[in-house]
């Protein structure tokens, strides 16, 4: 008999909340593809992030600001096919949830409903309160993003670390605290000096996912194509290449064309034959036809 499969212990929004009471850290990547959901699932990661940086790292745009929700749910149901244990988030696009809160309700729920999402994420601290508290008085789990917030990617001036100064430092705990308070169940921490991600990692009851925050926050998330070295941009300082896929796709690439050209691609082994019997029929056939054409 074949032994049973594993048990697959999903993991939940109050499993994630369990893990920072019992100190153990969170993991969190992105994915916006099936293949990809399924290794990192596979991999026992505790939350997959269909991040609005499909943008940027799939479809070529230059910011995160023009991909639309419909783009987003195209690769979240990919995503979501591929994922069977860890908790899955879908990124709310700029533009879903900026005119109104209704809007955003609607578009969060296409998330769980079309996309498959069991959270949503949104940028923004104090002036996302009201919005996280509808959100979640409809029963739609929330992860706040503060910091370096990439759709503000414009009245920031551009991708710099926030909380450099006393007057931003305390900005953005202010923040935090009122991310918190409206009753989201984490809250990613991005592009802040590690001294501040500390202390609201510690002032915090909700876990903190950091993402260019230093390593005291209660997780760790990062973009897939970073991790891969697949970005094809300038690495930031916090990301850690644990792979040069770029490199090993460019030379693959290079030799598929290579033996393509010369001849050594596809060889006989990797072809389909005839059987014996049928390569004899059609020479019995073919010859005397052959043979009449000739003559
Ligand atoms: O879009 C994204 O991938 C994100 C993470 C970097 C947190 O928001």
């Amino acid at each position: 008999m074949d032994p049973k499969p594993e048990a697959v212990s999903k993991i939940s929004v109050p499993l994630i909340l369990e893990r920072k009471l019992r100190g153990e850290k969170i993991t969190c990547l992105t994915a916006y593809d099936y293949p990809t959901a399924r290794l990192v699932d596979e991999a026992g990661l505790d939350m997959i992030l269909v991040g609005d940086s499909l943008a940027q790292v799939v479809l070529g745009y230059d910011s995160t600001i023009p991909v639309t929700l419909d783009e987003m749910l195209h690769h979240l149901r990919a995503v979501r096919r591929g994922t069977r244990r860890a908790l899955l988030v879908a990124d709310l696009p700029y533009g879903a949830y900026h005119q109104s809160e209704d809007e955003a309700l609607r578009a969060s729920i296409r998330c769980l409903k079309e996309g498959g999402a069991e959270a949503v994420k949104i940028e923004g601290g104090r002036k996302r309160a009201s919005l996280i508290r509808r959100l979640v008085d409809a029963e739609i789990p929330v992860m706040g993003h503060i910091g370096l917030t990439p759709q503000s990617v414009h009245s920031l001036g551009g991708y710099r670390v926030q909380g450099k100064t006393l007057e931003s430092a305390t900005d953005l705990l202010a923040d935090a605290q009122a991310v918190e308070d409206a009753g989201a169940f984490a809250l990613v921490l991005e592009g802040m000096p590690r001294e501040l991600a500390a202390i609201i990692t510690a002032r915090l009851r909700i876990p903190t996912i950091g993402i260019g925050a230093g390593p005291d926050c209660d997780g760790q998330v990062l973009v897939v194509h970073d991790l891969l070295g697949l970005s094809l941009q300038p690495r930031a300082k916090f990301v850690r290449a644990y792979a040069d896929l770029a490199g090993t796709l460019r030379e693959v690439f290079g030799r598929f064309r290579d033996d393509v050209r010369r001849g050594a691609y596809p060889a006989d082994t990797e072809s389909y034959h005839w059987s014996a019997s049928l390569r004899e029929q059609f020479e019995k056939w073919a010859t005397p036809r052959s043979l009449k054409d000739e003559g």
